[in-house]
């Protein structure tokens, strides 16, 4: 069964979309790899890609989906606005950006990539309402079948929720999420919106593969260490977008609807320390107010230490 008739594979968004339950994530941090993303969509079965304007892959991505041979329509594709874009023309500037670069005429998701504004801006609660008007208008368009947050908690959420002039509430919120960052307030308060869960960085980019409880884990059920952290999101119906620029690892990470996490195991890994959070809203913030363009760590490196 494919992705979209089999319930386990897909969740049904508020607005009854069907969106995967398992993506590939994509990056300007640790490269990117067009291999990856075609094998994922020819070999693997996976049907949606994430990715964000800001990462400069978007017209790459669409290369390898066409070359997949698989048609647009059947991907799934998410991506993001960044902060610096954010405002009535510029936000509907940059979708249209997005939508050249894809080679399409629409966008399957569209995400507030952070509940940030640049430093400038003195009425940040203005900026982020008429930002999220415009997502409405293009979802009111049919530019985009959902529209969506990133990165916001508990009151960035209620901030947007409580806008009198709210029309959409959001159909997503992509937060970090793996056992050792564990939001279960904010998993908690969607839930209660019926705002659909996705987490990022589920494989805690890659620095939590040698955990010994993991390890552990792994060898009992026959699986690799991502395979197990991957079940965990998928199990509790999160929406889950690993990253790999490697053919192999992208096929080991699609393995994951074979087995399932006892009960126990499920609530051992969900009890683990809260030990690592990959993301600071303070170092986000001064890559907001950073005028470094697009995909540039895909160009000049990366010599800082995480991936946004
Ligand atoms: N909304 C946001 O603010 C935000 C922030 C961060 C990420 N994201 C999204 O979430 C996606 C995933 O997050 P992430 O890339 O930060 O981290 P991640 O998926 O947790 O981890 C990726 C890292 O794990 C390695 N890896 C993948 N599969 C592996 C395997 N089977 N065995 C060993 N190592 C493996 C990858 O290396 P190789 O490439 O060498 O395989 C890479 O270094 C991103 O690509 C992006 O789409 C969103």
């Amino acid at each position: 069964m494919d992705v979209y008739s089999d319930p386990e594979k897909h969740v049904l968004l508020k607005n009854n979309v069907k969106m995967p339950i398992l993506g590939l994530g994509t990056s300007h941090y640790g490269g990117f790899s067009g291999a990856a993303v075609q094998h994922a969509v020819r070999s693997c079965g996976c049907r949606h890609i994430d990715t964000a304007k800001r990462y400069g892959v978007e017209a790459a991505i669409a290369d390898a989906v066409q070359a997949s041979g698989v048609p647009r329509e059947e991907v799934f594709l998410a991506t993001k606005c960044w902060p610096s874009d954010y405002g009535k023309t510029s936000t509907r500037a940059a979708f249209r950006g997005s939508c050249d670069r894809f080679r399409s005429d629409y966008i399957d998701m569209y995400l507030l990539h952070w509940p940030l504004v640049p430093s400038w801006c003195t009425d940040s609660k203005q900026l982020l309402s008429e930002t999220w008007r415009t997502l409405e208008l293009l979802y009111d368009e049919e530019r985009v079948r959902c529209i969506g947050v990133s990165n916001f908690d508990e009151s960035d959420l209620l901030e947007l929720l409580s806008d009198p002039e709210l029309s959409t509430t959001p159909h997503i919120n992509q937060c970090e999420f793996h056992p050792f960052h564990n939001p279960i307030r904010i998993r908690d308060f969607c839930s209660q919106h019926h705002i659909q869960f996705e987490g990022y960085c589920p494989l805690g980019k890659g620095k939590i593969l040698d955990d010994p409880v993991l390890v552990e884990m792994a060898k009992v059920y026959r699986k690799s260490v991502s395979q197990i952290l991957i079940r965990w999101n998928i199990q509790q119906r999160v929406v889950c977008i690993p990253k790999s620029t490697k053919p192999e690892r992208v096929e080991i990470n699609s393995q994951v609807f074979d087995f399932s996490l006892s009960e126990e195991d499920m609530a051992k890994l969900s009890s683990l320390p809260q030990t690592l959070t990959i993301f600071d809203r303070q170092e986000i913030q001064s890559r907001v107010d950073n005028p470094l363009p697009d995909g540039y760590r895909l160009h000049y490196g990366s010599s800082l230490n995480n991936g946004t």
